[in-house]
């Protein structure tokens, strides 16, 4: 039985790999230790509460006693390290949550496996203990004709976010050089797909042209991103945890790079589509363009040869099958969005990030 520790399990990214890799792997324990602040849900995993190899704690990253308890009681093997705050218009507002989880937390997890597997001599013989999620927002913004980003592309952030997420690569690298760590890093692009917090994007996007609302777009809307779905991420990273070499960093994208306009247009297509028996249709009269995201990165391109040669991995969902099947699961958890939606917290994040914004155009 292979015991993994899963940092940050209730969250977008984190509860798509739980459940994906529990139900590949007969051989798989899951241990997923998570703060469940605003973006942590356990409804996320609802449907494997009673599975014997999954067990959740509630709790920081930063808290050194339970993660060392945690990896002595279970014999942990392998960290899958996704714990972070994740936003970065959250990130321009207030930064020290990100300094905290990304930078601190991210020291105190690597300290802690660096006594379990080095000082305590729990295993020295394996391929990859510490697997950290990362993201190419680390490199900065490509102009018009820059290369794609690569595993050798200099690190570049722009915002407290992708800053925050940089620190925690040095770091993750650093116990690899020094101490000798075996650790990997995946940088991926962005993620989309089912239980997806509504402040991101896509899902935002979604439930706001359901209920007839402003569709948000920043600046001219042409910036560009390349989109993951979510299962794709989460075959890349059982790939590297099962073949990836220690030390060693993976680009991982969607092999796209539509500008967002488009993506918001698309998502009124389909939903058009799917619902068309509402006063908002077309829904692209929803859109609303608003002042931009301070220090907004314009483009980000991925070059996945590596992982692609090496791994054999490369995506399998085009964006037109992702973002159907990513509105159609929206439209059929109305309840999980509902129970979001309607918390205060959220209607208050809403507030603070878009009714200061003037519009663009
Ligand atoms: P998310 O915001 O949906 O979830 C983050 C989870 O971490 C939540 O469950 C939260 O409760 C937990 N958490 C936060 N602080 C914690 C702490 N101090 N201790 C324990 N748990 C804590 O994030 P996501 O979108 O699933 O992203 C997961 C990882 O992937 C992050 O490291 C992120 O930087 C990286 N990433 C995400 C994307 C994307 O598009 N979503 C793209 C590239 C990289
Ligand atoms: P987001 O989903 O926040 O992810 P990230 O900032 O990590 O890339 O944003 C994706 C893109 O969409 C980014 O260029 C910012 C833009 N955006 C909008 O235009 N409007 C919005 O309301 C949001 C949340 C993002």
């Amino acid at each position: 039985m292979k015991n993994i520790l899963v940092t940050g399990g209730c969250g977008f990214i984190g509860s798509n790999f739980i459940r994906f890799i529990l139900q590949k792997n007969a051989g798989i324990r899951i241990i997923n230790l998570d703060a469940l602040t605003y973006a942590g849900n356990r409804e996320n995993l609802s449907d494997i509460q009673g599975e014997k190899r999954y067990t959740f704690f509630q709790g920081d990253i930063n808290n050194t006693a339970l993660v060392r308890k945690l990896l002595k009681e279970f014999g942990v093997d392998t960290i899958v390290h996704f714990a972070a705050e994740t936003h970065v218009d959250r990130s321009i507002l207030g930064p020290e949550s990100f300094i905290q989880t990304n930078i601190l937390g991210t020291y105190h997890l690597l300290e802690e496996a660096r006594r379990w597997w080095i000082e305590e001599g729990f295993d020295r013989n394996i391929k990859t203990c510490f697997h950290h999620i990362s993201t190419d927002e680390v490199f900065g913004s490509l102009g018009p004709d820059d290369k794609a980003f690569s595993e050798n592309t200099p690190y570049a952030p722009s915002s407290p976010y992708s800053a925050s997420k940089a620190a925690s690569d040095h770091l993750v690298r650093a116990y690899f050089q020094t101490y000798g760590l075996p650790v990997t890093i995946t940088n991926c692009s962005n993620n989309y797909g089912p239980f997806q917090f509504p402040e991101k994007l896509i899902p935002l996007t979604i439930l706001n042209a359901l209920k007839g609302k402003a569709l948000p777009v920043y600046g001219d809307g042409k910036q560009v991103r390349d989109w993951l779905y979510v299962e794709d991420h989460c075959r890349a990273i059982e790939l590297v945890l099962q073949e990836g070499t220690a030390g060693e960093t993976y680009i991982v994208g969607g092999n796209n790079q539509p500008p967002n306009i488009n993506i918001v247009q698309s998502i009124c297509r389909i939903l058009d589509c799917l619902r068309p028996d509402s006063s908002f249709t077309p829904r692209t009269s929803l859109i609303q363009y608003v002042e931009d995201r301070p220090g907004h990165d314009r483009r980000y391109a991925m070059d996945i040869t590596k992982i692609q040669r090496e791994l054999g991995w490369q995506p399998a969902i085009s964006l037109d099958a992702g973002l159907l099947q990513t509105v159609k699961w929206y439209l059929e958890h109305l309840d999980w969005v509902d129970n979001i939606a309607t918390r205060p917290d959220y209607q208050g994040w809403l507030a603070k990030n878009y009714n200061q914004r003037g519009k663009n155009r």
